[in-house]
């Protein structure tokens, strides 16, 4: 009999799905992730799991879970899975791409607007009662109009953000690990140097993935080679930021304002020093959280399980880097 750990409480309408085929095992909470032990007590019978980007998957989780065939990962980033272990260990590991694609590149733009317009500021000041007359620069933000605007990451998320930008008359530029000249044209997109993309932008835009190569990417150096009036937005992973290093850059003006879907540690502690800044907006990683395409991402998790449950190949393996 095959078994099926889902590691938070998903609607039943997917549970049947996978109950017609297995026995299930289901955390009873949608907010608060499947505490370690006993996550790791639940594998232990299981020949699939359904995990999220909360469950880190290592030497401890593979020992612990002899019959596992897949990980279906409700992410399309895995840096939170040990992937070469996995591959190592026969195991099949899966994640969502594609399907949350332009919902994270709206909200990667709901967070640009939203800071350079200084929405979060402005709107705390009226619920405040501080609104006290029009001001001539009372809350003047940034225009997107005419700015350059710098994409660290160009992947499938970068593409669809580039793509977005072509209607709202900026310069676009970016970096990524490989160059794309077949996009370059239809997204309007020029291939920079990092430096020069730090250097000349006035909105950075991080989609990157967390990689050895992306880690703390955005460090004291980079901060201090953007643009004093610079806003910096990040949608791919906290740890590809030097957090420190951001506070300090917001703190000494070096850049003008961040928005952060994305922390080092997720929940952020509530002593961050990021919460301080009223040039920081940070939101709890929503980036592809629409109803369809979370409802999207729980149906290819469960698909690329009943797959593998039918010998057949899974809709979106991740391979070995
Ligand atoms: C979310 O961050 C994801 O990787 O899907």
């Amino acid at each position: 009999m095959e078994k099926v750990v889902i590691t938070r409480k998903i609607p039943q309408q997917f549970v049947a799905q996978l109950e017609s085929v297995a026995q299930v095992e289901m955390w009873d909470e949608s907010l608060v992730p499947m505490p370690r032990d006993q996550f790791l007590e639940a594998i232990q019978d299981a020949t699939a799991c359904f995990i999220t980007l909360s469950e880190t998957i290592d030497e401890e989780v593979i020992t612990a879970a002899p019959h596992l065939k897949i990980i279906a990962n409700m992410a399309v980033g895995y840096d939170n899975i040990d992937i070469n272990l996995v591959n190592q260990n026969g195991i099949i590991a899966t994640n969502t791409p594609g399907v949350l694609t332009e919902t994270t590149a709206e909200l990667g733009f709901t967070l640009m607007l939203t800071v350079a317009r200084r929405i979060v500021e402005a709107e705390k000041y009226v619920q405040n009662g501080e609104w006290q007359s029009w001001g001539p620069y009372l809350f003047a933000g940034k225009d997107l109009n005419n700015a350059n605007v710098g994409i660290y990451g160009m992947g499938e998320i970068g593409k669809a953000f580039a793509r977005r930008l072509k209607g709202f008359n900026t310069n676009i530029m970016y970096h990524n690990r490989t160059r794309h000249k077949d996009d370059e044209e239809a997204l309007g997109a020029l291939y920079v140097p990092f430096d020069t993309l730090l250097q000349q932008s006035d909105f950075v835009i991080c989609t990157a993935p967390l990689t050895d190569d992306t880690k703390d990417k955005f460090n004291a150096q980079a901060f201090e080679k953007m643009k004093k009036d610079a806003i910096f937005i990040n949608i791919g992973r906290g740890a590809v930021v030097d957090e420190q290093a951001l506070v300090h850059a917001l703190q000494n003006e070096q850049i003008a304002a961040c928005g952060l879907d994305v922390l080092r540690e997720e929940p952020i502690d509530m002593s961050h020093p990021l919460l301080a800044l009223p040039n920081a907006v940070i939101v709890p990683h929503i980036g592809s959280a629409s109803v369809m395409t979370r409802n999207r991402m729980i149906q290819l998790c469960v698909d690329n399980i009943s797959r593998v449950f039918n010998q057949e190949q899974p809709k979106t393996p991740i391979m070995s880097n």
